[in-house]
């Protein structure tokens, strides 16, 4: 795609279909004017491109990536199978996906379908053949766009009949034998014990707490077969284009998929980032969301395939993006990694459930403030040249996050409710707010790599990926791990001998018992093992400690910490080892980042989230620690 681009990506999803010649011809003057270099076609065009079944036009799309190639624009080529037409569920019903409660979802909206249907598969597949075929060799084609934003809307947890075997099948692969899954399912409880395959189902609605086990294995499953719906696609590209690269664009982060997962089947990875103009945490939780984008691939940039140029429709009150904010955040994704900006949506649209959502033209036209920040935002870009092919810089500190542990730890009947994400967040805002950037790696990463590793709420663990941690810490790293880690295997199975088991040795503790707080925050009583105590509950009993473990230190933090307290522990933790923050004595609300250019240069740039301001400047010392 790379050789398509002269720089950073820039534009957004085009949706020609709704518009008529005069509208197109309008929309091709406007993109030269505001330097796009990118945009995504056809992505909710299935209906368009077969209206009725095996019936294909693409001459419109035809004309529109000849316009668009003749623009000089490139095109990310969607292979139009997000949402089928509607004469897929009449020719087959069974296609239509099924709540837990049995409640089936109709057409009339978007993403109707069963992940694990043989027929939407089969009838997707046809469509991406076509597709492949004739656009192979387009000089507009620089990516495709497999489906969209996988995991969003419904296409995520179907409990139909269809998707029930695929269950049981994909039960029989992970285990092998029905004894196997009792095991691991700990059926001995609650009488759930199944002697025959096709006993089991999909955790659907139930009298009490369904099986934790069940409902883990349903979430990996979930993730698989929309995965395999995507491989199935993505099959056919490499196979009839290999020379172009394949994404899908990810939804905000979710614990919908596993995107470690997903990630080695990607070429590039892409994401759509909407942070709520609403939310003072907002640029934070983007930053957040950037640093697993790039950590998906090692440190590799990756694509703003969406985001909105102001307000968005679909929460409660939606807020506009004051003058200057979208500038603020395209730069932001830049600085984190994005190769390319691009939103949702070009034109805003004048009918359907989303014309009030912002788009870069909006409905009164080119002659508007968002227009006009669009423009000035494609031609800052454009002069940007340098930052193609530079990479961003690696941090010294990581965040461990696991998908696996996330879906374990947000089951039922625990000793208090844990949101995984929540934990996460604080962590890496405790780093973002003294300016100190972090990389996000999985449980089986580099972790070598980093002098600081926060790992928070890794409930479910393997054994060998415990021991990794160990191995870091008795390696010379430094350890932070929050309570409610090392509880249970893969398998929701507690590990015996006290908590958290295999973190018992690195930690120099045993946690005896869960004592969660009427108001909901954390607390347990801790045996020191070694660990000395650093900060104490209200009872004198260790609340936080720190052990000297190999050549490295592992800390523990067995309650909740407000903000302003977690912030000064990891001062003082990433002090001890090290970690200095991107530039010394930024002032609250400042942030730097940097890219790494091909020719070794240093762009630093700098986001000012006070005032909106960005700055980007060539090189600079390294701060000293702060
Ligand atoms: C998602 C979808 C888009 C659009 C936007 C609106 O990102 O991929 O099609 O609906 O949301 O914010």
């Amino acid at each position: 795609m790379r050789g398509r681009l002269a720089g950073v990506g820039f534009g957004g999803d085009y949706n020609p279909e709704q518009w008529g010649p005069a509208t197109h011809a309008e929309d091709i003057a406007l993109m030269r004017e505001a330097n796009v270099s990118l945009v995504t076609l056809g992505i909710f065009a299935w209906a368009r491109a077969e209206p009725t079944p095996g019936a294909y036009d693409f001459t419109w799309l035809d004309a529109h990536l000849d316009r668009l190639a003749e623009a000089g624009v490139a095109v990310c080529l969607a292979t139009m199978t997000a949402s089928p037409p509607p004469w897929l569920a009449r020719l087959h019903p069974e296609t239509l996906p099924e709540l837990a409660d049995g409640t089936r979802l109709y057409p009339g909206s978007r993403q109707h379908w069963c992940p694990s249907s043989p027929v939407f598969r089969r009838h997707a597949v046809r469509l991406v053949e076509r597709l492949a075929t004739r656009y192979a060799d387009h000089p507009a084609l620089a990516l495709w766009h497999i489906g969209n934003e996988y995991g969003c809307h419904i296409s995520r947890h179907c409990h139909c009949p269809v998707s029930t075997a695929a269950f049981r099948t994909w039960l029989r692969a992970r285990y092998g034998t029905l004894q196997a899954l009792n095991d691991a399912w700990s059926t001995a409880f609650w009488s759930q014990h199944y002697a025959a395959w096709d006993e089991i189902h999909t955790p659907r609605t139930a009298p009490s707490f369904r099986n934790p086990a069940q409902r883990a294995d349903y979430e990996r499953f979930s993730s698989d077969e929309l995965l395999a719906c995507y491989l199935a696609e993505k099959r056919v590209l490499a196979r009839l284009t290999p020379h172009t690269p394949v994404t899908t664009n990810f939804v905000p982060i979710a614990k919908t998929l596993d995107l470690f997962a997903w990630a080695p089947h990607l070429d590039v990875i892409a994401y759509d980032s909407y942070p709520d103009p609403h939310d003072p945490d907002a640029a934070q939780r983007a930053a957040f969301s950037y640093d697993v984008m790039r950590g998906l691939k090692g440190g590799r940039p990756w694509l703003l395939l969406e985001q909105a140029p102001s307000a968005v429709n679909w929460r409660r009150h939606n807020g506009r993006k004051p003058p200057g904010r979208m500038r603020l955040d395209s730069w932001q994704a830049v600085a984190h990694g994005a190769d390319a900006v691009l939103f949702f949506q070009w034109r805003q649209s004048r009918g359907g459930a989303e014309k009030f959502h912002s788009a870069m033209v909006p409905h009164a036209g080119p002659d508007t403030r968002i227009f006009r920040e669009v423009r000035d935002l494609g031609a800052e870009l454009a002069a940007r040249p340098e930052l193609l092919g530079s990479v961003p810089e690696r941090a010294d500190a990581a965040l461990l996050l696991d998908w696996p542990a996330w879906w374990a730890v947000e089951t039922d009947a625990h000793p208090s409710e844990i949101d995984y994400l929540k934990g996460a967040l604080a962590y890496h805002r405790a780093l973002y707010a003294a300016s100190v950037a972090c990389d996000v790696v999985p449980a089986d990463g580099d972790l070598g790599a980093y002098r600081l590793l926060l790992v928070p709420h890794l409930y479910a663990v393997s054994r060998a990926a415990a021991d990794r941690v160990t191995a870091y810490v008795r390696d010379g790293g430094t350890l932070v791990m929050s309570y409610f880690s090392g509880i249970t295997d893969e398998h929701d199975r507690v590990y015996l001998g006290g908590y958290p088991g295999p973190f018992r040795e690195v930690l120099g503790l045993t946690v005896e018992e869960f004592d969660p707080r009427p108001d909901g925050s954390w607390a347990e009583v801790i045996r020191l093992e070694g660990a000395e105590s650093v900060r104490d509950f209200a009872d004198g009993s260790p609340a936080v400690t720190r052990h000297a473990y190999g050549r490295g230190t592992a800390w523990y933090v067995g309650c909740d910490l407000g903000a302003e307290e977690l912030r000064g522990l990891l001062d003082r933790v990433r002090r001890e080892c090290g970690v200095r923050p991107v530039e010394a004595g930024l002032p609250e609300g400042v942030q730097v980042r940097a890219r790494v250019t091909a020719a070794g240069e240093r762009l630093r740039v700098r986001l000012d989230h006070r005032d909106g301001s960005v700055s980007v400047e060539r090189d600079g010392p390294r701060g000293a620690t702060g």
